[in-house]
């Protein structure tokens, strides 16, 4: 095996990628940004093939972002099935299949992190209309999504107040035609109760165990989404307590993971863990500035961490 590093991408190659490569050669550690879309895993002879033929695989790789969210090669276990090779072909995956895994499927996610103690939304699949009126019944303010979504896409909230449903029914004639397709898409859904909140949301990044950012993302729409399209979030510093700090912190070993970036929503009885993403992704408008909490930089602390690994690579 390479003592070397890859770097797992999708698409194109951005800063963020560019610039690791570079800080992990300035440690003298040989990475390289490599395509996952063009890699060929090899059953017998086992091994891994790039454009080039088969590759020895390295001691570590970083799974980005977009390896995660730009599957579209079958069902998404073979994703999980091609990562757990490589980590049993003996590279050490940052973060770990089965901690990838785990984040993946929101309500396994907040099962894991309910069970740690952390708090999270109620949270439940769904599969029916009258699933996600058991809901309304139960929460009266609803969030639904894809249990394996990413950028808020399919997200929805739902109130009982719909006009022109079914007689008896709380879904509204719009929201029964909504929730029809978002079934037909998804076939099960990830419904949770909408944790009030002040219309915005705290995003951090933990690497290893340092809060390196942790700033508000303020909604600028009138319904105080943080994701419109129309009305784009708008970034200021957020303060990190020390109960915060822990939350984070706390919520990353749960999950076992080695760095990831949190949304978390300021509830009525306190801070609410919303999603646990298993990856630092686009933190170049936050490196050096007010709200880069790290001594040296983020892509630094990141270098810290994965030296580390490859030294310890079962830390
Ligand atoms: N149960 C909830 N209560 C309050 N707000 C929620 C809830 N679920 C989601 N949201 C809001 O919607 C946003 C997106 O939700 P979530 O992170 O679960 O979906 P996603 O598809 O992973 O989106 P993204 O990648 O944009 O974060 C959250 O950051 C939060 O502002
Ligand atoms: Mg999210």
């Amino acid at each position: 095996m390479g003592e070397s590093v890859w770097l797992l991408d999708r698409v194109q190659s951005d800063w963020e990628v560019d610039t690791l490569c570079a800080g992990l050669a300035d440690r003298g550690i040989d990475s390289e940004r490599v395509d996952w879309g063009e890699i060929l895993p090899h059953g017998s002879p086992p091994g891994f093939a790039g454009p080039q033929g088969i590759r020895e695989v390295p001691a570590l790789a970083v799974v980005t972002a977009r390896v995660l969210t730009r599957h579209t090669e079958g069902d998404l276990a073979l994703l999980y099935d091609w990562l757990t090779m490589l980590e049993e072909s003996g590279t050490r995956l940052v973060n770990p299949v089965a901690s990838l895994r785990v984040c993946q499927n929101k309500i396994r996610q907040a099962a894991t992190l309910a069970a740690a103690g952390v708090p999270v939304p109620e949270t439940r699949a769904v599969r029916s209309a009258a699933d996600v009126e058991r809901c309304l019944v139960d929460w009266d303010d609803v969030i639904v999504k894809p249990i394996t979504g990413h950028a808020s896409v399919d997200v929805i909230r739902l109130v009982p107040v719909g006009r022109g449903g079914q007689p008896g029914s709380l879904l509204g004639l719009r929201e029964d035609i909504v929730i029809w397709h978002w079934l037909k898409r998804h076939h099960v859904l990830c419904a949770q109760k909408f944790v009030e909140n002040p219309g915005r949301d705290l995003r951090a990044v933990v690497i290893g165990d340092q809060v390196a950012s942790c700033h508000f993302h303020i909604s600028t729409a009138p319904d105080g989404s943080v994701r419109s399209l129309l009305h784009p979030l708008r970034w200021a510093p957020a303060p990190l307590t020390g109960e915060l700090a822990e939350l984070l912190v706390a919520s990353v070993r749960a999950l076992g993971l080695d760095m990831a970036t949190i949304d978390v929503v300021e509830g009525p009885d306190g801070p609410v863990v919303i999603e646990v993403n298993p990856t630092v992704s686009r933190w170049e408008p936050v490196e050096g500035t007010e709200l880069d909490l790290t001594p040296d930089g983020i892509t630094a602390a990141q270098v810290e961490l994965i030296t580390g690994l490859l030294r310890h690579p079962a830390a």
